[in-house]
């Protein structure tokens, strides 16, 4: 599908990766983009440099009134499915997440079919592998949820429903559909709704009101940090390629422990803060443990993606954000 002269819905038009995506489809020449979001988690704030683009339009909808998907669908080439609650608002709301995951999901697809959009990319997460076995986590590796928490075992279902939506709507009726597994997701326009980044935010709060960094037990816990402008990137070639039917990573491939995490912080602050070990988790809590080895192959040799944006340098970007915020 061509990007440029495309007319495209992002679903969560307001949520920190669909603002990304349409900063590129903008970019990239698309001719309509059409934010939709009811604004239960996400601000109309997180799009409003966009406001002044007559291509961009943000309209107030649910995706949990179908009504609303079909009004918004009509003559629409691809949708990004990206509206959803992650882990943290699920476990605080689990009947609405579990509705706006499942029931709305269902009812993009739906939409979608009936209005005849040509491709849905569906953001689903790294959390349907739950508690990963050794090896290169490949697409086809076995969903081990029983060590999971309970909100992170109900979300990782929701995303794989809403990966089968993805395959059943592709065989059955023809809507093209790619569904690409995120692993930790960070970058300007941060929110602290996300467990692993609200870690970063949070200790970068801290460095800046002179207090220690926390660093949990020996800081030898690791995540796959992946910047959000890497994530957009994946979402518009998985829309512009022929690929459907599929499940992606848009990982990055690295182990970052959370120490290295706070010691780039302390870097790229120029702070002389020593950081503080505590006990516990304190609070990053997904997808995680001692190693993490989560493979990018598959995207790399289907879609030619591969993440440009390093650690260091994501960090800064996001510092370099939240400096203009304040
Ligand atoms: N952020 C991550 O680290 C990460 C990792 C893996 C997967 N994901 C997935 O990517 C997607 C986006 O993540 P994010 O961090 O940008 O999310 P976010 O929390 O910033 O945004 C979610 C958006 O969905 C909107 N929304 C909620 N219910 C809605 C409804 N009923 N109708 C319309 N809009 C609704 C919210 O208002 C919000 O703007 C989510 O589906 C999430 O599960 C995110």
């Amino acid at each position: 599908m061509n990007i440029g002269g495309g007319r495209f819905v992002i679903t969560g038009g307001a949520s920190l990766i669909g603002s990304h995506v349409a900063d590129q489809l903008v970019a990239q020449g698309a001719r309509e983009v059409i934010l939709l979001d009811n604004f239960a988690l996400g601000t109309p704030e997180t799009v409003a440099h966009l406001a002044k683009d007559a291509r961009v339009k943000l309209v107030r909808g649910d995706i949990l009134r179908i009504n609303e998907l079909y009004d918004v669908l009509a003559g629409v080439d691809g949708v990004f499915a990206i509206a959803g609650f992650l882990t943290l608002p699920l476990t605080q709301n689990p009947p609405l997440g579990l509705a706006v995951n499942v029931d709305g999901q269902v009812n993009v697809f739906e939409a979608c079919r009936y209005r005849g959009v040509k491709k849905v990319v569906f953001s689903s997460s790294v959390a349907v592998y739950g508690e990963p076995g050794p090896g290169p986590v490949a697409e086809d590796a076995p969903n081990n949820l029983a060590p999971f928490q309970p909100g992170a075992s109900l979300y990782a279902c929701t995303k794989l429903i809403g990966e089968a939506l993805c395959r059943l709507y592709h065989a059955k009726h023809g809507v093209g559909a790619v569904a690409l597994r995120y692993s930790t997701v960070y970058g300007e326009r941060q929110h602290y709704r996300g467990v692993n980044a609200l870690y970063i935010v949070e200790n970068y709060d801290r460095i800046m009101r002179g207090e220690r960094p926390t660093v949990p037990g020996d800081g030898s816990e690791v995540h796959d940090y992946i910047h959000v402008a890497d994530v957009a990137r994946a979402n518009v070639m998985a829309m512009a390629s022929d690929v459907s039917g599929e499940a992606f990573n848009v990982v990055s491939g690295v182990a970052s422990t959370v120490k290295h995490l706070v010691e780039l912080l302390l870097r790229i602050t120029g702070s002389k803060l020593e950081p503080e070990h505590v006990s516990g988790g304190a609070g990053v809590r997904s997808s995680t443990g001692s190693r993490l080895d989560f493979s990018r192959a598959k995207i790399e040799k289907h879609l030619g993606w591969r993440p440009e944006i390093g650690l260091e340098e994501g960090l800064r970007r996001l510092i370099a954000w939240r400096r203009h915020q304040a």
